[in-house]
């Protein structure tokens, strides 16, 4: 009956649809950027980290790779606490994209250690074998070049002091983009904040089997940590592994929960019972038959 009402028609849809525009457009405005958004541990980027930033951009890496972790379920648990918007109030562009042939970076930031990032810039497969990610090591032999980074921000309104631009002296842009790296996502606390709860007993399932029953671990122990650790537990980002006397659980609790701020990320996401091997190969593979 109201389509037979042409006047009502129009003021009744116009009324309909500004409802839905205030709700979802005009009042993020007033929420956006307001005291109440601010977060009061996310802090500018120097002027390193923001030629990293400018570099990421440059290259392209927001094309397969985004920076925002959605408040899902599945993305929470892959990437760490969601994405705040205080947390994006310096970033001009933002990066959050849609893309995702890589993983998500918004909480990168302490993750893996500085050494991690520089081996894998220069060749990804060498850290993780089945990666598509291109090669990024020449980007050590690009010295930063001060003045320009000091002319490009004075040119928007945001000149860093002498001092922070001669700390630049010397850098390449692959420190810049690694100092990037890692200040992703690591202003808000969340890594101290989550920690993972072991659910369930900590009795080691495989005490005392075999070195045959092992042998098929050394896959996962390859895939998992031998970029960081070496292939022969030798050491190399990650200490050496081999002599260490932890108990079984609190082996356990290294691998599945990580050591924040450590550089050793968390392996909750094989679930337990891939930790339990990964523990049982780390602890006793090495003494060979008849331990
Ligand atoms: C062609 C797509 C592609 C491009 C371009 C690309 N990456 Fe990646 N990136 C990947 C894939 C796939 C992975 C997952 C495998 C790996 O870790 O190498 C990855 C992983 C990463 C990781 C590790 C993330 C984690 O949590 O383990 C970092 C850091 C990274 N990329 C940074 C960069 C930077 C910086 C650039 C630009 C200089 C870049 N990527 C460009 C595809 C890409
Ligand atoms: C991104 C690099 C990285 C990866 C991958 C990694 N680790 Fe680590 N790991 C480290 C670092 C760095 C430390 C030292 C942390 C500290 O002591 O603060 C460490 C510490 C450890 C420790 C404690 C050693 C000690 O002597 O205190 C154990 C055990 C360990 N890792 C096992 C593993 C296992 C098993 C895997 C594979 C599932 C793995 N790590 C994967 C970087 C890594």
């Amino acid at each position: 009956m109201w389509e037979k009402k042409p006047v009502l028609l129009i003021v009744l849809a116009t009324g309909v649809i500004l409802i839905g525009t205030i709700i979802t457009m005009v009042l993020p405005f007033a929420w956006v950027n307001t005291e109440a958004d601010r977060i009061e541990g996310v802090k500018p980027y120097s002027a390193l980290q923001q030629e990293g930033r400018d570099i990421y951009i440059r290259e392209g890496c927001n094309n397969c790779h985004t920076q925002t972790v959605r408040p899902l379920v599945s993305d929470v648990l892959r990437y760490g606490d969601y994405s705040k918007s205080g947390e994006f109030v310096y970033d001009r562009p933002f990066l959050w994209g849609s893309k995702r042939t890589g993983p998500d970076l918004a909480r990168l930031g302490g993750k893996y250690p500085d050494a991690w990032h520089y081996q894998h810039m220069e060749s990804p497969r060498a850290m993780v074998p089945k990666s598509n990610m291109p090669d990024y090591g020449w980007l050590s032999a690009n010295q930063l070049d001060p003045q320009v980074i000091q002319h490009k921000m004075e040119t928007l309104g945001f000149p860093f002091t002498a001092e922070e631009i001669n700390a630049l002296k010397g850098k390449t842009e692959m420190d810049a983009m690694v100092a990037y790296m890692q200040k992703l996502g690591s202003d808000i606390p969340w890594r101290q904040n989550a920690k993972t709860e072991i659910v369930g007993d900590l009795t080691n399932p495989y005490a005392g089997v075999g070195h045959a029953t092992m042998e098929p671990w050394e896959e996962l122990y390859q895939q998992n940590c031998a970029a960081c650790h070496g292939e022969h537990m030798e050491g190399v980002i990650g200490p050496e592994l081999i002599g260490g006397d932890y108990d079984d659980e609190v082996l356990f609790e290294i691998i599945y929960t990580g050591i924040a701020d450590g550089g050793m990320p968390s392996f909750s996401n094989l679930g337990t019972d891939k930790v339990w091997k990964l523990v049982n190969f780390v602890k006793y593979y090495h003494l060979g038959e008849g331990h």
